[in-house]
């Protein structure tokens, strides 16, 4: 068991100190830091109000049987954002009996790595921990050789743009490599009338412990948790593919007040507004759409019996069928 760190609290420090002079507040920062910040990550993902993380280890569990037919055998299992690496240990356990190269865990919290190696410390395989950002991934390949079966799992996909992160991991797969994702999808409810399936998002996303983990970089760097207001919207938002809901967060600052960043500080003043972190929802269709235009090509599609959880295994198109075209590299976040 080895873990590699690609990049040090100190720079996550810096970057965090940028993001904020910005008035951002990347989603990523939620889960790095102190033992704090993890806790609040595994109340929000266990809380009863946000079952989202949990129905889709269900999904994966109940598919794999079928899934696991489609893996070559002695492939290595790569997983980005891997958080505490649940769903791994149960691709782990049907992968070893196929015959399995390695597993590497890449996350961007240290924490977490460790959480997703002490998971599956009793499996018999290699695994190596990288604690990195995915979209470093076109430096972190240089680790692992194909075929591997790559996982972007817990509802991740939905927190990045789309075409950015699908033209990314395209770019990096090989024929002979499998991609693995899963997402939480728009409701029938909501894609019929606007406003009841709004309600139902908005009062997922604004419970007491979703808004309690928004806020915990700040408050772990001194920020005081009355000092703001938490706005959530979620709303329909144009794209290459149509109309897209998204959740829009911000935190509106009431006080001046100041951030302490490592050895650094950031003021932040009355009225000031910081951008957070966003995910998408999608229907089936858009998902899958989103896949094809991207390049990938299906092969195996699974969806929760309540018709809200998505689990896709895809791999690269043949050249010329749905190649990425457009998608193009956006900014990292
Ligand atoms: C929503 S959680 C999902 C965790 C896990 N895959 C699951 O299914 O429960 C997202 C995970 O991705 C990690 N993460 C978020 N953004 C990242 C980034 N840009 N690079 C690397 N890891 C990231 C977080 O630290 C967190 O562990």
């Amino acid at each position: 068991m080895k873990k590699i760190e690609l990049i040090t609290r100190n720079e996550l420090e810096t970057r965090f100190k940028e993001c904020l002079q910005q008035r951002r507040m990347p989603d990523y920062f939620l889960y790095i830091g102190e033992q704090r910040g993890n806790k609040s990550w595994h109340n929000v993902n266990s809380c009863k109000e946000l079952p989202i993380c949990a129905q889709l280890t269900d999904l994966l569990r109940q598919s794999l049987p079928s899934l696991v037919d489609s893996f070559p055998r002695n492939l290595s299992l790569v997983s980005i954002g891997v958080g505490r690496g649940e769903k791994e240990r149960l691709l782990l356990e049907a992968l070893l009996k196929r015959g399995l190269s390695r597993y590497y865990a890449v996350d961007i919290s240290s924490r977490m790595i460790d959480e997703a190696l002490r998971a599956v410390a009793d499996l018999k395989v290699d695994k190596v921990g990288l604690v990195a950002f995915l979209e470093d991934l076109p430096l972190l390949r240089q680790y692992w050789s194909p075929p591997i079966l790559l996982c972007l799992l817990g509802n991740t996909f939905c927190n990045f743009d789309p075409n950015y992160i699908l033209a990314l991991i395209w770019g990096q797969l090989e024929e002979s490599d499998l991609l693995l994702l899963d997402c939480h999808l728009l409701s029938d409810q909501m894609e019929e009338s606007n406003d009841p399936g709004q309600e139902q998002i908005e009062r997922i996303y604004r419970t007491e412990p979703t808004m309690r983990f928004s806020i915990n970089p700040l408050v772990q760097r001194g920020f005081d948790t009355d000092n703001c207001v938490f706005h959530l919207e979620f709303r329909p938002v144009e794209t290459d593919i149509g109309l897209v809901y998204k959740t829009n967060k911000q935190l509106q600052v009431l006080k001046n007040t100041t951030i302490s960043c490592g050895q650094d500080t950031v003021s932040l003043s009355s009225g000031d507004v910081i951008q957070l972190g966003f995910t998408y929802k999608y229907t089936r269709q858009q998902a899958e759409e989103y896949l094809r235009r991207n390049g990938f090509e299906k092969l195996q599609t699974f969806l929760s019996s309540d018709g809200e959880n998505l689990l896709l295994l895809v791999r690269k198109g043949q050249e010329g069928q749905g190649s990425p075209g457009k998608a193009s590299l956006g900014e990292k976040d």
